[in-house]
């Protein structure tokens, strides 16, 4: 679908560019495979159909953190032995699903998770396969949001108590310890922090191998960042680089297998959000573009001060002036950017909002009573 037909849509509207996921797809797998990884695609980023079919098609596992996820995940043809379930916080109703359908592994994130997974498959008369989440507390340096890997986080089991838990497990009956997992954070663009994680994994590893008990997989989670600054020059990211650094500094044991979850990384930059400007308003420092998407349609920046570059692909004029680029919504926070250098803008332009392929989306909120944006796709 090209400019001119895109115009033609109703706004807002989400564009997914299908041949860019293909090649970024295609590299993901290439980079992971030559070292034997195994990717599960983490569905909190995007759920759409088209990316589903694709990750599926590609021969990625999925990583569900609800029992919806595990559900669609299913219903989308993945394999359920490749189907990891996360979350701090599982229902009951949640587990007997996933235990009903035998998925390849829960990642535990505390013993008291462990301990009602337990019963509920004694009930079942069946054996649970777990992962335990380890906060690892190697610092991800990304927003506060979104850094999930420090002991001040709600997640994952302290490295202090694993004695306990270890301990436990032994009289747990209906548990399989399979591996370990561990999820620093997201859109992390320094590498440093994961070459961190791969160390602290190598000592925990080395911690279980001496207490005899052998760990399967090793799971480091996902996090990679994307370009969301230049995103035209970088649309895929160092994929080469990422696999690498766990190729160069994750020591695992003979046979045990490596996974990661990956989101972000592999969509984020293939769908964008498209808007019309509906009214040019001038401040008193600054001229505000008001456009028809707002935080309602893609909340990142108003919940992470995120950067999304947004160009208007109506006029490609090089004089420029900044803007306010803002969203209808009655919230101060509905606001997109602040100082943009757009060439002259006016109503009924379209703007662009890249990088919207993750967590863009899955977070639409039909706050103010917003209508769902359309999606379009180009092959
Ligand atoms: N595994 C676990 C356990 C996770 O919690 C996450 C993301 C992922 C994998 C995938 O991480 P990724 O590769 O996408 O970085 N809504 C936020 C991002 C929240 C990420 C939550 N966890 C945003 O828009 O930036």
């Amino acid at each position: 679908m090209n400019i001119e037909q895109l115009k033609e849509k109703k706004t807002p509207f989400y564009h997914y560019d299908l041949h860019l996921l293909d090649q970024t797809l295609a590299l993901a797998k290439e980079e992971s495979e030559q070292y034997g990884y195994h990717i599960h695609y983490a569905l909190k980023a995007n759920v759409n159909e088209k990316v589903l079919g694709k990750m599926n098609a590609s021969g990625f596992g999925a990583d569900c953190v609800s029992g919806n996820e595990v559900l669609k995940a299913i219903e989308s043809n993945f394999s359920k032995d490749q189907i990891v379930f996360a979350g701090v916080g599982k229902s009951d109703e949640e587990i007997n699903l996933a235990l009903d359908h035998d998925i390849f592994c829960f990642n535990c994130e505390s013993i008291q998770e462990i301990e009602v997974i337990d019963q509920l498959a004694k009930a079942k008369n069946t054996t649970a396969r777990i992962a335990l989440r380890i906060n690892p507390n190697v610092n991800a340096n990304t927003h506060k949001y979104i850094t999930t890997g420090l002991e001040e986080n709600k997640f994952g089991i302290n490295m202090w108590e694993l004695d306990f838990i270890v301990e436990r497990l032994q009289e747990l009956t209906n548990i399989d310890l399979i591996g370990i997992h561990f999820h620093i954070g997201s859109q992390i663009t320094d590498l440093t922090p994961f070459k961190n994680l791969c160390t602290r994994v190598n000592e925990l590893n080395t911690w279980f191998d001496e207490r005899n008990i052998r760990l399967k997989h090793l799971n480091l989670g996902g996090g990679l960042g994307i370009d969301y600054v230049n995103p035209q020059d970088n649309p895929i990211p160092n994929f080469k680089d990422y696999f690498g650094l766990f190729n160069q500094f994750l020591k695992p044991f003979k046979g045990q297998e490596i996974h990661f979850e990956l989101g972000r990384s592999l969509v984020g930059n293939c769908g964008s959000l498209y808007s019309k400007v509906l009214y040019v308003k001038k401040g008193i420092k600054t001229n505000f573009a008001i456009i028809d998407a707002g935080m309602t349609e893609l909340i990142r920046p108003a919940l992470y001060q995120a950067v999304h570059k947004i160009e208007n692909v109506s006029n490609t004029d090089t004089y420029t002036e900044y803007y306010d680029v803002v969203g209808p919504i009655c919230e101060s926070s509905d606001c997109f950017g602040k100082k943009i250098s757009l060439p002259i803008t006016r109503r009924g332009d379209l703007i662009k909002i890249h990088s919207a392929g993750a967590y863009g989306e899955v977070m639409i909120s039909a706050y103010n009573l917003r209508d769902k944006p359309g999606v379009y796709y180009t092959n």
